[in-house]
């Protein structure tokens, strides 16, 4: 990477892994298949984005939407979880990475919970880079969610932007710089909806389990290259 694009590298980049299931389709696989692939790619980008300094990574892995989806494939991606976390966080952990979920993530099964909880405990002091995993995320639940949070807290005095925020899932977490969607679609499905209002948006139509890290720096000197105003002249 250039010395120019090493300097307006983000510092937060959120991804949309979108296209597992048409990645399989296209091989007459399983789209659970197409998930495993897409595992494997995040970490594949997990460590490319630690190399490149990205100090916040956060991934949409399973939006509230996607409950909707055949129970097969939920209890497939629920079982990729569950493989993920337990036989790839000691590695995280070694990698200095701190592992972090946004989202509602009491719909969860039980077992999930404990696991997720002791990832983040776990790696809680690491400070190599954050990854943080939007499971059952909802950019408007996470709102609505951040409005109820401020109501019950019975502060009272004016509502602003700091104070709404700070009931938000990851508070301390800066807003995304860049956010990228993979498989074609043109839109941010409900992804980093309050926190992605200056977002610079880039969008590849490669499927996700084939986003390499020459993927992820095309998209970083993308980023590079923008002038970014948020609403100034
Ligand atoms: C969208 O592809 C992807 C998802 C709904 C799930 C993302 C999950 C992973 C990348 C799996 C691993 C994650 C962890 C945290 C272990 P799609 O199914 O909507 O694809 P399509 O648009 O081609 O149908």
């Amino acid at each position: 990477m250039g010395e120019a694009q090493q300097q307006r590298l983000p510092v937060h980049v959120g991804i949309v892994m979108d296209g597992n299931g048409r990645w399989a389709k296209k091989r007459l696989l399983p789209r659970v298949i197409g998930h495993q692939a897409g595992m494997k790619a995040l970490e594949r980008v997990i460590d490319a984005a630690k190399e490149l300094g990205i100090r916040y990574l956060s991934v949409y892995a399973f939006s509230t939407e996607n409950w909707r989806r055949p129970s097969s494939e939920v209890q497939g991606l629920m079982g990729l979880f569950r493989y993920y976390l337990k036989g790839k966080m000691e590695q995280m952990h070694r990698r200095n990475a701190r592992v972090r979920f946004a989202g509602r993530m009491d719909a969860f099964p039980q077992d999930i919970l404990k696991i997720t909880g002791e990832a983040e405990q776990r790696t809680r002091g690491n400070d190599g880079i954050d990854v943080i995993f939007c499971t059952n995320y909802g950019g408007r639940q996470e709102i609505l969610d951040a409005v109820s949070k401020l109501i019950a807290s019975g502060q009272d005095g004016p509502v602003t932007e700091e104070r709404l925020r700070g009931f938000m899932y990851v508070p301390d977490v800066p807003d995304p710089d860049l956010l990228i969607r993979t498989g074609g679609e043109l839109r941010m499905s409900n992804f980093w909806l309050w926190e992605g209002a200056y977002s610079e948006y880039y969008f590849t139509d490669v499927l996700w389990p084939d986003f390499e890290r020459s993927e992820l720096e095309r998209a970083l000197a993308s980023y590079a290259g923008r002038e970014r105003r948020y609403g100034a002249a």
